[in-house]
């Protein structure tokens, strides 16, 4: 039997048709999915508690007893390299009631929880429990509970789903067509992380909004785009992720960019691509680095977006790096700042009753395709 529908689901079937509908005609998300704490009590659940989530690169955990813990939409994990040198992932709760045992990033040989004082090692099981012998508990081959978890090109992925798609199906379609985003073959050189005040998904939209960048960023790369045509070359994958190849020939001759040619683009002129994978996955290439951005819901109208810079190898030999990195993020930066007024404005736009959500232009085709994935996703 089909569970029956959830409340408000009902109340926004309206407005999901309006979604639904050809891009040629349609509109776009009502406003109440950006402001109301029961639909990001909702998404919670149906998606980031199901999807296959990035938390960070493999050399950030580069030697045993490395870890990081981390809240992801406010739940307490950490990642860790045990003491095989295997990646794995696990609830940061203590077994007893459930506090934080593991602190920050860093190196360790084991987590004594701050509470009762029971120690877990770095794999996440019970090493000892003061003063428990006593009490008669059989606590042998006790664990932190298990997250799974993946690699994809450096990444590490993890899924709170107990029984999730496996994460090889799931990535399948979007290893095909990134060819292009090798970070396998890259290193973290910086990471950026910057709160903004406005739902996730205003983040994750904008990320592939073609229609904005010659206005908001005008200041910055905008000026590089031509907005004559009106089909952008997108394709449109699974699960609402996409991906664009396109022309970004002044930005390649910019005399600011600061590290040498990607090797695997030495045939391609003008190369820059970028794309997403749902839910909060945004990838970009350049000539000479690439970049991906994690937006994490920190509250219904607050965002927490990291992005990590990557290069290869040989690009950490470039004389003057860090200055280099310094100039490359600041760079970064000013576009964020840029995006950062609209992204605010319109969370304030949404929260308005007033608020009607407006017809698209053919060049929100990548946020049309998100967004209907997003409204799959929302009701299953
Ligand atoms: S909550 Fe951790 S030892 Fe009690
Ligand atoms: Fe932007």
């Amino acid at each position: 039997m089909n569970k029956p529908a959830h409340p408000l689901m009902l109340e926004l079937q309206e407005g999901f048709a309006g979604v639904r509908k050809d891009l040629s005609q349609a509109r776009h998300l009502p406003g109440i999915v950006y402001t109301s704490d029961e639909i990001a009590a909702l998404e919670k659940d149906r998606i980031f508690m199901k999807s296959w989530l990035c938390v960070g690169r493999v050399e950030e955990l580069a030697n045993p007893g490395d870890y990081m813990a981390l809240r992801i939409v406010n739940e307490p994990i950490v990642v860790a390299r045990d003491d095989d040198g295997k990646i794995v992932a696990y609830m940061n709760m203590c077994l007893h009631r459930g506090v934080e045992v593991a602190f920050g990033q860093g190196n360790a040989r084991s987590f004594r929880c701050p509470y009762h004082a029971w120690n877990f090692d770095v794999g996440g099981n019970l090493i000892a429990a003061p003063w428990m012998k006593e009490s008669g508990h059989d606590m042998s081959g006790s664990q932190l509970p298990r997250l799974k978890s993946a690699e994809w090109r450096g990444w590490i992925f993890v899924n709170f789903d107990a029984d999730p798609e496996p994460f090889e199906s799931y990535i399948a379609a979007y290893d095909k067509e990134l060819w292009y985003y090798r970070t396998g073959d890259c290193k973290l050189a910086h990471k950026l992380v910057i709160d903004v005040n406005c739902n996730w998904k205003f983040i994750t939209e904008n990320l592939l909004d073609w229609y904005h960048a010659s206005t908001v960023h005008a200041g910055t790369f905008g000026r590089y785009y031509k907005l004559g045509r009106d089909k952008l070359p997108a394709k449109l994958l699974p699960r609402g992720g996409s991906s664009i190849e396109f022309d970004a020939k002044s930005r390649s001759n910019d005399p600011n960019l600061p590290f040498p040619k990607l090797p695997w683009l030495a045939d391609h002129d003008v190369f820059s691509a970028k794309g997403a994978i749902f839910p909060n996955i945004n990838f970009w290439s350049g000539s000479d680095s690439l970049r991906m951005w994690h937006l994490w819901p920190t509250a219904t109208d607050k965002t927490r977006a990291v992005c990590y810079i990557l290069l290869p190898e040989t690009s950490f030999a470039t004389p003057d790096f860090d200055a280099k990195m310094k100039q490359y993020t600041s760079y970064v930066e000013a576009v964020a700042t840029e995006d950062r007024a609209a992204l605010e404005s319109l969370q304030r736009g949404v929260s308005s009753p007033r608020y009607q959500p407006g017809v698209m232009s053919q060049l929100e085709v990548m946020v049309h395709h998100l967004m209907n994935h997003y409204v799959d996703a929302l009701q299953t």
